[in-house]
């Protein structure tokens, strides 16, 4: 069976069919809007839409064509409904309505988070129960995946995602977007235990994750070094992105750190550690992740680095993983901008909280 799969929810406009037999992935189509957004040095919700509009049908196209297949050949069709920019999840909506109604096939909508949740069963068997580290651009949160469509959460960022400290980061140092693969990059020719940066929430009890303090104290050692032109010299930009790369992976393995320990006590069965979402696209922070997993006992998964960053691969995936469960949804569905994993979770206290 083929699942058309779409992503529009940020600044990606992606498509990808999978298969449940055989090669997994069969087309992985992404467009990146960088270029759109660049000029306004950030991501505009209303440029996003529009791009989305003006390419989607060209990249489905592209999907089905590198996959060697028709829409008459696809058993369902999965689109990202949230959460996300809503005028882009708007977009890839409709569209896979109209795909569903034309065609007379099933219809997924898609909780983007749990298309990263589920993204490292596409490669490869893993049980559920599992603990989830999500890290990307709008979330960071610590969560136990029961199964599909059943999440608990055990932490949640109470300020910035994760992916936002590395952006606002590179940022401040005068880095393009995406800043994370650029502070990776400088990270690895800096020294990283040169500027002590906070640690925030680490040692303290729970799983909750904090960043923003983080990133002033980054902009007051930056500013401390610029010369009188506002300019860093190459080895204190290194060291700065070394340093910060260091201050968040030790917040992200001590609050791992605290998940696996309440894992082990509600949820014995589970065995493994992933970890997903476009953050963990990050070698570094993978391999302190294997290492903290290695050390309790714990299998630990990453999808492949093309599968971190937001696709449409994850999305068709986690529709096929819903259609062999029958949870299909109704061309009714609303797109939701805000959509958490696990309702039940007491919401997070904190600006700029998004779930
Ligand atoms: O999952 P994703 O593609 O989009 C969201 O759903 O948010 O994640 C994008 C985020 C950006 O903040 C980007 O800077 C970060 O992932 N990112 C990385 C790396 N590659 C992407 N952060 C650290 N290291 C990387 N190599
Ligand atoms: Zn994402």
């Amino acid at each position: 069976m083929f699942i058309l799969g779409i992503e529009t929810s940020c600044d990606e406009t992606a498509a990808a069919v999978v298969s449940d037999v055989g090669e997994r992935i069969r087309a992985n189509i992404v467009l990146s809007q960088l270029a759109e957004h660049r000029p306004y040095g950030g991501i505009v919700p209303e440029v996003a839409a529009r791009a989305h509009l003006d390419h989607l049908d060209g990249i489905i196209a592209r999907a089905l064509a590198a996959a060697g297949i028709g829409m008459g050949d696809l058993a369902g069709v999965a689109a990202t409904a949230g959460p996300g920019l809503i005028g882009g999840v708007f977009v890839g909506v409709m569209e896979a309505k109209a795909i569903a109604l034309a065609r007379h096939i099933p219809f997924m909508a898609v909780n983007h988070l749990e298309g990263h949740a589920l993204s490292p069963r596409l490669e490869a068997p893993l049980d559920f129960p599992y603990l989830l580290l999500l890290v990307s651009g709008g979330h960071c949160q610590l969560l136990v995946v029961e199964g599909v469509g059943r999440y608990r959460r055990l932490g949640t960022t109470i300020d910035d995602a994760v992916g936002e400290a590395f952006d606002k980061g590179a940022k401040l140092l005068g880095l393009g977007y995406p800043g994370g693969p650029a502070i990776e990059r400088l990270a690895l020719t800096g020294d990283g235990a040169r500027f002590p940066l906070p640690r925030p929430l680490l040692g303290r009890p729970g799983c909750d994750f904090s960043f923003s303090g983080l990133k002033t104290a980054l902009g007051r050692q930056a500013a401390s070094l610029a010369d009188a032109a506002g300019a860093l010299a190459p080895r204190d930009v290194a060291d700065l992105a070394a340093s910060l790369q260091a201050a968040i992976g030790d917040c992200l393995i001590d609050r791992a750190a605290q998940a696996i320990a309440l894992l082990r006590a509600s949820w014995p069965a589970a065995k493994s550690l992933v970890v997903a979402g476009g953050v963990a696209a990050n070698a570094a922070l993978r391999r302190r992740l294997a290492a903290l997993a290695a050390g309790r006992g714990l299998a630990f998964r990453a999808p492949p680095p093309s599968l971190c960053t937001d696709n449409g691969a994850m999305i068709a995936w986690a529709g096929l993983e819903r259609l062999r469960l029958g949870l299909v949804d109704g061309l009714d569905f609303a797109p939701r901008p805000r959509w958490p994993l696990d309702p039940a979770a007491a919401p997070a206290r904190g600006a700029g909280v998004k779930a």
